[in-house]
């Protein structure tokens, strides 16, 4: 997905751009570009390509202390240095960076060009520049010229703006789309990710749809959409530079792999009570009494964190005895779901920027929902939507395919059916028997880490056939969807998933040699039935792949991974899976952290 830095401060603007560029390379891209404001004049500088490629083009003397970048994903026009952003006022006095989509643009270029305004790229955006110098041309504030530019505008955008007769400042807008300021000393950032700002401040501020911002070198002011100037908090982050470079390791997918001893032991950390054997959540702003008059539990989240949601439902049903199920967000928003006071809503989503989850979230809001979060980015709009939740504290991901998040969410959610349990009917002893569960975690993963080895080499084996299918009864299901949705997102393998109930009822015509077959097989009370369906495979002449707690001459190869709780195993299960995908995909060849077609926050419909 597209995006977008600003400074504006006392250094030369341009090594700030394109380092703030590089680290929002992670979220995909096809072309690159910067314009600082120097002596009233615009430099501008757009590449079709990489970072690498930008940083290449320009000149040594590139100075000005204003300016604004981009990274652009195509959605009007093909990647090319023309469409590539800042687009420019035909008079080269407004640039202007976008992410989003402008839904009118056709119309608007129509009525400018009516009006004579010559346009050079096929981008949406560059309506967004005539619109602005137009409107300059009547106010003395780049702020109000922007406001009354985007009142035309039918769509989602955060945006960036200068204007060169104004050096030293800088307009941002949001609508749908992430801007978040970066508060530094005698300087101001702006980026559509923290990514871009960690290495020059922790202090930050997340706009609200809706709203602008001016910034200038000695700070900012936001103002709500009509017009009247808000009052901002600037959060904290925790988020370190260290989180974005690969650390030693060949790809981000493997050192994120490779976190979750670490990052799972936080998103537990002063969450756990040894004397009463509860979770402590403190985000969830509910007293005991609310917490027990949920009658049902309706968890939303899009791909990877809607089969988290499925591990969350069941471990919900199981340890709370709530009614509760997960949707892809995606669907719900759409389907004008039935609000229910008593059901309580869950939405996960590790960026906390996904479009379909905040869009499923604000209707549900609407309608009165009571909404909590899962959310791993701290202030993102996702977690700001919420009326509570649950931070992960898993750390910044960058490689597009969630792993870390996963199982951190999985964790979070055994920390809400523990919260949920506790006050209705688990027992002492249950509370107990899951906290020791949870704490034994991470020990667990680093011994399942230890296998990379054997895990690599039985990923060479199979990464050359043509496509896999993935079983899993019950807890074992979502982790069965998940390793097939990792396996097809880095390594392209077709992967299919099947409750292995189901096999016999329609996909069983698929199983032969050319198929083989990942079987989730826990220890748990499916361990039989999970058995004879291996057998029903062999019978087909299916290879199988095993992963669970026992080694069985049903398979042709087995991971085995360390037994914890039923309830828990699934955590545990994912992360051969995970492993598996990762090799899979460097064994083909794959661009692993930045797989084809994929980015790593939807910000878009
Ligand atoms: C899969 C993957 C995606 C995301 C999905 C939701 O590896 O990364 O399926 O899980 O796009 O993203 P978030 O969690 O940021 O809302």
């Amino acid at each position: 997905m597209c995006g977008i830095v600003a400074y504006v401060g006392p250094k030369d603007a341009a090594p700030i751009l394109l380092e703030g560029l590089q680290r929002l390379e992670y979220r995909g891209y096809d072309s690159a570009g910067v314009a600082v404001v120097a002596s009233k004049a615009l430099k501008t500088r757009k590449v079709k390509g990489r970072v690498a490629d930008l940083a290449a083009v320009m000149p040594a003397r590139f100075k000005g202390t204003t300016g604004i970048g981009h990274t652009r994903w195509a959605t009007h026009g093909v990647p090319s240095d023309v469409n590539a952003h800042p687009h420019l006022s035909s008079d080269e006095r407004i640039a202007v960076v976008h992410n989003g989509i402008i839904e009118n643009a056709d119309a608007l270029r129509q009525r400018l060009e009516g009006e004579g305004v010559k346009f050079l790229s096929e981008t949406d955006t560059e309506v967004l520049a005539h619109l602005v110098s137009r409107a300059v041309e009547e106010t003395d504030s780049l702020e109000d010229a922007v406001r009354r530019a985007l009142k035309s505008v039918v769509g989602t955008y955060g945006i960036a703006v200068v204007d060169a007769q104004r050096p030293g400042e800088v307009v941002v807008a949001r609508l749908g789309s992430p801007i978040v300021l970066g508060i530094g000393e005698k300087e101001m950032f702006a980026a559509s990710d923290v990514a871009a700002l960690v290495r020059y401040t922790r202090q930050v501020v997340h706009l609200e749809d809706g709203e602008l911002a001016v910034l200038k070198a000695d700070g900012f002011h936001t103002f709500g959409g009509d017009a009247r100037e808000t009052a901002k908090e600037p959060l904290t982050v925790d988020w370190e530079t260290a989180n974005y470079d690969t650390g030693g390791y060949e790809h981000y997918l493997l050192k994120e792999i490779s976190e979750q001893p670490d990052t799972i032991a936080r998103t537990l950390r002063g969450r756990l009570d040894d004397r009463f054997h509860v979770a402590h959540l403190g985000g969830l702003n509910m007293d005991a009494r609310e917490t027990r008059s949920f009658k049902r539990v309706k968890i939303i989240g899009c791909g990877s964190a809607y089969y988290s949601g499925q591990i969350g439902a069941q471990l919900i049903e199981e340890l709370a005895r709530i009614p509760a199920d997960a949707e892809p967000a995606s669907e719900f928003r759409y389907r004008s779901p039935v609000v229910e006071a008593d059901t309580l809503y869950v939405a996960i989503s590790q960026s906390g920027e996904t479009y379909d989850t905040l869009a499923a979230v604000q209707e549900l809001k609407r309608k009165g929902g009571r909404v909590l979060g899962i959310v791993n980015t701290v202030g993102s709009a996702i977690a700001r939507e919420c009326d509570g939740g649950v931070y992960l504290h898993a750390g910044p991901e960058v490689s597009v395919a969630s792993t870390k998040a996963f199982t951190s969410t999985a964790a979070a959610f055994a920390l809400l059916a523990l919260h949920l349990g506790r006050v209705r009917d688990l027992s002492p002893a249950d509370g107990r028997r899951i906290c020791e569960g949870l704490r034994a975690l991470p020990d667990q993963i680093k011994e399942i880490l230890t296998q990379e080895e054997h895990i690599r080499s039985l990923a060479h084996k199979y990464a050359a056939s043509p496509g896999m299918m993935f079983i899993g009864r019950v807890r074992g299901y979502p982790v069965a969807r998940e390793g097939a949705q990792k396996l097809k997102e880095v390594s392209y393998v077709h992967a299919e998933a099947y409750p292995a109930s189901e096999l016999k009822h329609g996909p069983l015509a698929l199983i032969g040699p050319e198929m083989p077959t990942v079987a989730i097989v826990p220890d748990d009370e499916m361990l039989d039935k999970n058995l004879t369906t291996l057998g029903e495979i062999r019978a087909r002449s299916g290879r199988i792949l095993m992963v669970g707690h026992r080694e069985t001459d049903q398979a042709d190869d087995c991971i085995v991974v360390p037994k914890n709780q039923n309830e828990l195993d699934p955590i545990l299960l994912s992360i051969p899976l995970q492993l598996f995908a990762y090799h899979a995909a460097v064994a083909l060849g794959r661009d692993v952290d930045k797989p084809r077609n994929l980015a790593k926050s939807v910000t878009v419909e």
